[in-house]
Parts: structure tokens; sequence; C-alpha cells
């Protein structure tokens, strides 16, 4: 139990990191709660017209996660990755630095899935990818791929991990509750659109 609270918190700090606001404010971007959503993502990143910043910010979020899990996984073995994951997401989404008001977890997530089972990791990807190519929108290729990805663990062989899956998905569509109604009025901008 030692293990799991420490495996836990340092999971947590690591995730609460938010690599789009501080890259944003290093490279001279502005305040990323001024810009598009106000969201701390990669999304929002690219909204300021620096898509380096935006790639890097979906590397490091993404990177995050998938440290997280790799170390959790080669100190005390798989549920002790499940652990990191969660935490390392909910790090991302409720940061302590930024009084809990942190991000979506779409990049992170993708980072989780892809340290848990790269095949399931590399689908979501994808999913991701086809669904932004036909619709032209973030929030919607994020809602898709996590919703998607509770299937890919079951199809690429990590059924233990089906539970995080679903878990992660939830809180996914919970973060977006807005770009949700947006979608549904027809509001919701294409990526790169300020
Ligand atoms: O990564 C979050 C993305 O799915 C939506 O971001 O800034 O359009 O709300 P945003």
């Amino acid at each position: 139990l030692m293990h799991a609270i420490l495996v836990a918190v340092l999971a947590y700090l690591l995730g609460s990191i938010p690599f789009g606001m501080v890259l944003a404010r290093i490279m001279g971007l502005g305040n990323l709660r001024d810009i598009g959503s106000g969201n701390i993502g990669a999304t929002n990143v690219l909204r300021t017209g620096n898509k380096f910043a935006a790639f890097l910010t979906l590397i490091f979020d993404a990177g995050k996660g998938g440290v997280a899990v790799l170390i959790a996984h080669g100190l005390f073995g798989s549920a002790a990755a499940q652990i990191a994951g969660l935490f390392a997401f909910l790090g991302h989404c409720f940061p302590i630095w930024l009084k809990f008001k942190g991000g979506k977890g779409v990049a992170t997530f993708l980072g989780i899935v892809l340290a848990l089972s790269f095949p399931t990791g590399l689908a979501a990807c994808f999913s991701w990818l086809a669904a932004a190519i036909v619709g032209r929108i973030s929030s919607a290729a994020a809602l898709v791929s996590a919703a998607l990805t509770p299937i890919w663990f079951y199809v690429f062989g990590m059924p233990s991990a089906i539970g995080l899956g679903i878990i992660l998905a939830a809180l996914i569509w919970w973060r977006h509750s807005a770009n949700i109604s947006r979608l549904m009025n027809g509001t919701e901008p294409k990526i790169g659109k300020k």
C-alpha cells in the first residue's frame, strides 16, 4: 500500500506540470488562459499560431504520462503502472500548481496508453488522427479516440486495462463538456482556427 501511495503522489506531481502553459510563457506566446478555449493543452497552444510549441506541448504532456507509467512499471509492476497512469492523468486535469484547474487530458492519456500497451496506444493515436482528418475538430477526435480505447485494450490483448481505459475515457468526456456543448450547437472551432 505504501508503494501504491508513493506511486500515486509522484505520478500526480509529474502529471501536474502544465507543459503547455510553461512553453507558451517561455516561448513568449502569452497566457493560454487568454487564448482560444483558455485550455492548457496542445490544441490551444496551436491557436497561438506556433506549431512547434504545440508539437512540444503534445510530446511533453504525452511524455509525462508515459514516463510515469514506465517508471512505475519498472519499479513495482503492472498494477502500479495503472495507478501511475490514473494519477498522472488526474495531475494534468487537476494540477496543484494551477489551483486544480488543469487540462482535458488527451495528450497525457495517449502517452499513458502507449506506455501501458504500445499497440493499443498506436490504435488510440490513429483513431484520433482518422477522426481529426475527417472532422478537423480536435475535441471531437479526442472524444472518439477515448471512447474506442477500451475496445483497443481488449483487441490488443490487455483486458486488465479495460477498466482504466473506461475511467479515463469517462473523465475525458467529462472534461470536454464545454466542447460537447459547442459541438452540439455547431460553434466548436476547427483545428488551428483562433
Ligand atoms: O486536448 C483538448 C482538446 O481535445 C480540446 O482542446 O482547446 O479545443 O478545448 P480545446
